[in-house]
Order: C-alpha cells, then sequence, then structure tokens
C-alpha cells in the first residue's frame, strides 16, 4: 500500500486490525457521536448570586435544548456525562439534587423522548444507586429500546478506569474459565465489553467552561475523538454552540495516525 493513506483508508486499516471502534463511517462530515461534558453549572450559578442547584436545573434546561437540536441536525448518539463516579466527593445535598434532576429529567421528559423515537442507555455503576432510581433508569431503558431514532446515552454515577477494571475482571474470569485465550484479548473484544457496547466510538467530544481535560469520561472510547473545548458554561450553551462545535469537526483531518493525502499526490 501507498505510504499515505487517506483518513477512511486508515479507519478501514484500523477495523481490519481489529479495531471496529476506530473505524467510523460518517456522512457529510457529521459526527455521528457527540458526547459531552456539560461543566460549570457551579460557576454560572456562583457569579449570579444563586445556589449551585440553581446551577444544576439550569444546565438541566441546556440539556434540553442541546438534545433537540442534536435530534435536528440527525446526529445519532449523543453521550452525556450526568454524574461522575468522583461527584460522589461532593455535599450530600449537591449529590441529592443531582439525583432528584434525574428523577425530573426521566419523569417530565421520558414521554417526549420516546415519542420523538429517541432510544435512552444508561453507562456508569449500578451497583451502589438506590433502587427507585434503579428501576427508573431500566423503565427507560425498557420503554425506548426500541426506537431507531437518536440514541441518548447518560452516564451516570459513570467512571472510565472503573468501567476498565470491570473489563479487565471480566476477562481474567473469562480465561480462567477457559472462554478466552490470550491471542483473543483484540480492542474489538474490549470494546464489546465496556458500558458502551454496540455504541461507536464519539467522533466529537465538547466540553464546556474553559476546562481542558478529560476527567475520567470515555477514556477506551476517545482515543481517535476530536475535543472542542469552549469558554461558555454549560447553562449558557445553546443550539448555536452546538452548530459551531459541529462545523469545527468539519474541518477537523481524522487521520487515525496516517497521513492526510493530498489531491493530486
Ligand atoms: C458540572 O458542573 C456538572 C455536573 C456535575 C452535573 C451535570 C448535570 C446537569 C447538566 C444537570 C442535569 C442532568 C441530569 C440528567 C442529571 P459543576 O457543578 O462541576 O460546575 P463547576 O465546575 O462550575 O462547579
Amino acid at each position: 500500500m501507498d505510504a499515505t493513506l487517506t483518513a477512511r483508508a486508515a479507519g478501514d486499516l484500523a477495523k481490519d486490525a481489529g479495531s471496529k471502534s476506530a473505524a467510523i463511517e460518517h456522512v457529510g462530515r457529521l459526527p455521528e457521536h457527540i458526547a459531552i461534558i456539560m461543566d460549570g453549572n457551579g460557576r454560572w450559578a456562583e457569579e449570579r448570586g444563586m445556589s449551585r442547584t440553581r446551577g444544576h436545573r439550569a444546565g438541566l434546561d441546556a440539556l434540553r435544548r442541546c438534545i433537540t437540536r442534536a435530534d435536528e441536525r440527525k446526529i445519532r448518539y449523543l453521550t452525556i456525562f450526568a454524574f461522575s463516579s468522583e461527584n460522589w466527593s461532593r455535599p450530600k445535598s449537591e449529590i441529592d439534587d443531582l439525583f432528584k434532576l434525574l428523577n425530573t429529567f426521566i419523569r417530565r421528559d421520558l414521554k417526549k423522548l420516546h415519542r420523538n423515537g429517541v432510544r435512552v442507555r444508561m453507562i456508569g455503576n449500578r451497583e451502589n444507586l438506590e433502587q427507585d432510581i434503579l428501576r427508573q433508569i431500566t423503565e427507560a431503558e425498557e420503554l425506548t429500546k426500541d426506537n431507531d431514532g437518536m440514541v441518548l446515552v447518560v452516564a451516570f454515577n459513570y467512571g472510565a478506569r472503573s468501567e476498565i477494571i470491570g473489563v479487565v475482571r471480566g476477562l481474567v474470569a473469562s480465561a480462567a474459565r477457559g472462554e478466552v485465550s490470550e491471542s483473543e484479548i483484540t480492542e474489538s473484544l474490549i470494546s464489546d465489553r465496556l458500558d458502551t457496547e454496540g455504541i461507536p466510538d464519539p467522533d466529537l467530544l465538547i466540553r464546556t467552561s474553559g476546562e481542558k481535560r478529560l476527567s475520567n469520561f470515555l477514556l477506551w472510547q476517545c482515543a481517535y475523538t476530536e475535543f472542542v473545548f469552549t469558554e461558555s458554561y454549560w447553562p449558557d450553551f445553546d443550539s448555536q454552540m452546538l452548530d459551531e462545535a459541529i462545523t469545527e469537526y468539519g474541518q477537523r483531518d481524522r487521520r487515525y495516525g496516517g497521513i492526510v493525502q493530498s489531491v493530486g499526490t
């Protein structure tokens, strides 16, 4: 093969090498999967002399706007970081507020999402969640499981390292039972055992509020993801900002470790 690769060919190459996650088909340079770290609710509220709770509530409104626009833009997968496994270190009152917001979101928005054909999926550790919230999560997934519209992936009580530890433990157990051999451990096998099984890796990750880090979010899945960081706090994030991030994504060269072949070479 020629030393130069088109970005697409590089994706195909990765696929051949067993990494289905790196090879994503793009239609008109739209991201198929957008992941968002919705950051800055607290600072937004503090700057307005409001409680952090008010900031999170305003964040929920921003999330609704964002879901609507992502759906209009025919984004296939939207993943949002709603509660991280590290958020347990926050004051109990704030944790309670975030759980209440998930509850509100499911109670108030689920029917509309379902009507619009959205499929809801939750990723994260379910083990230390209370029965009530677990039941709501399961019902939301069950109700929408046959929908064929946008997939809304809610990362709740999610931490990427703990997700990866779960995969490693599972593989060790499978190996001990003789169900998997060393040579069968490939990128695609690991991808298939992550919480995001069946979901292509994010093409675009957006983080608001000026912070520029991944914070234990989708560490495996973001190997080839394009990042867009915005200065605005999450409650101020609007449809136009989502459009701008999508446009910026469309202008990026995705090379997957190869090089982009220029016209005529
Ligand atoms: C980060 O802002 C945001 C969160 C920890 C929670 C995100 C939650 C929402 C947008 C609300 C609704 C969503 C659901 C479905 C529960 P921060 O509090 O860390 O802000 P700061 O860095 O300014 O303090």
